[in-house]
């Protein structure tokens, strides 16, 4: 197994806003490798459809391996409508499937949580919204993400059949349950596991699964089973009844767009993809925002960079070990917010709208 190298930050910026988004979390790494001695080592990449034009492929071995042996992986987005007619192994969004699925970053943590700056920014009523903080936990690498058989195939009667599988086993289910429970001991101690129980088997042994970790492990934890669709009227109904949600790789991508627009923008959310610790202690990790690559906005200068500065915070907290520098690059995100600097996306009246660059400036401006 490739040793993972300590502080090794590899900067994936992808395609679409990913380069301008990631360029602004370069320029806070610096700045901590500036002025509080912190050593970070900054190796960047292609990935996505950039990759592909280059090289004929989503991802390259090299590129591969050097994720595979860094601590921290930055990942923009890929994607976009250029390589939408491409064969499908090609496609950009394969590279990050693979990155997920081979480094084995099984759990995708994605805070939603509403700033108070923005309650007016969310297209639901303040008072819904208000003091929101939910932490979803989304499985990322099973279910019919992965699941085989999978293709598209010629059938009998002249027709094709496109095929996925959603499959999952127990202890795919255990081990990403027992991340949401953890987290919700240190939040609100309450965990709502999502699932179709009621038409798919696979849902069925989720909630069992679950439920048995619940009572062998963690009794001292609120735990309740909600229906996946139902999840998603109750998140718009009363979204503040929610502290951690945990679910599948397909219904966590859903309710997890989902959850973003209860906050006002998919351009604030960020995420981290945690594998599991070895004996050292390692942990391979990739951060990124949980919005895409919006083609149609690329190259403006209007994208927000919050999602990916505040991916790095979760890096800061949960690779490196630095809750304090985590805390204080939250606290600048909410400062700018304070002195109503806004991108285009969160921009209300009597606010000052900022560019991507400014806003990351403004931001190191407030770590100072
Ligand atoms: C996400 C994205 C990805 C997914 C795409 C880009 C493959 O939507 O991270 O939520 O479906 O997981
Ligand atoms: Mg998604």
């Amino acid at each position: 197994m490739i040793k993972v190298r300590k502080r090794k930050i590899l900067l994936l910026p992808g395609d679409g806003i990913g380069p301008e988004v990631i360029n602004e979390v370069k320029k806070i790494i610096n700045w901590f490798n500036d002025n509080k001695s912190l050593d970070f080592g900054i190796d960047e990449a292609l990935v996505g459809g950039c990759s592909y034009d280059k090289h004929g492929t989503p991802i390259t071995d090299e590129v591969f391996y050097k994720a595979l042996e860094s601590e921290v992986i930055m990942l923009g987005a890929v994607g976009g409508p250029k390589w939408d007619n491409i064969e499908f192994s090609k496609k950009p969004e394969r590279a990050l499937l693979k990155l997920r699925k081979e480094l084995k970053l099984f759990a995708n943590l994605r805070p939603a949580i509403c700033f108070e700056q923005l309650v007016d920014a969310s297209t639901l009523k303040p008072e819904i919204v208000s003091g929101l903080d939910i932490m979803i936990v989304r499985e990322l690498t099973g279910g019919i993400y992965f699941g085989e058989p999978r293709g598209i195939k010629p059938i009998d009667n002249g027709e094709r059949k496109g095929i996925n599988t959603h499959t999952y086993t127990t202890s795919e289910i255990t081990r990403v349950a027992r991340i949401a429970f953890d987290l919700a001991k240190k939040r609100s101690n309450k965990v709502t596991s999502c699932e179709k129980s009621n038409v798919m088997e696979a849902g069925q042994l989720w909630k069992e699964e679950v439920q048995e970790l619940h009572d062998k492990e963690y009794k001292d934890v609120e735990l309740s089973h909600m229906l996946a669709d139902n999840c998603a009227m109750q998140l718009l109904r009363n979204p503040k009844q929610f502290d951690v949600i945990v679910t599948d790789n397909l219904f966590g991508d859903m309710l997890s767009d989902q959850a973003s627009m209860l906050t006002g923008s998919l351009g604030l959310l960020p995420s981290a993809s945690l594998g599991a610790k070895n004996k050292d202690g390692e942990m391979r990790a990739m951060y990124e925002p949980i919005h895409g690559s919006a083609p149609d906005i690329a190259g403006k200068e209007i994208a927000n960079p919050i999602a990916s500065i505040l991916s790095f915070a979760m890096a800061l907290r949960y690779s490196l070990d630095l809750d304090n520098e985590a805390d204080n690059l939250e606290k600048a995100v909410q400062g700018v917010l304070n002195d109503g600097l806004r991108t285009k996306d969160i921009l209300s009246e009597g606010m000052k709208e900022t560019s991507t660059s400014a806003m990351g400036d403004a931001i190191i401006s407030k770590l100072q």
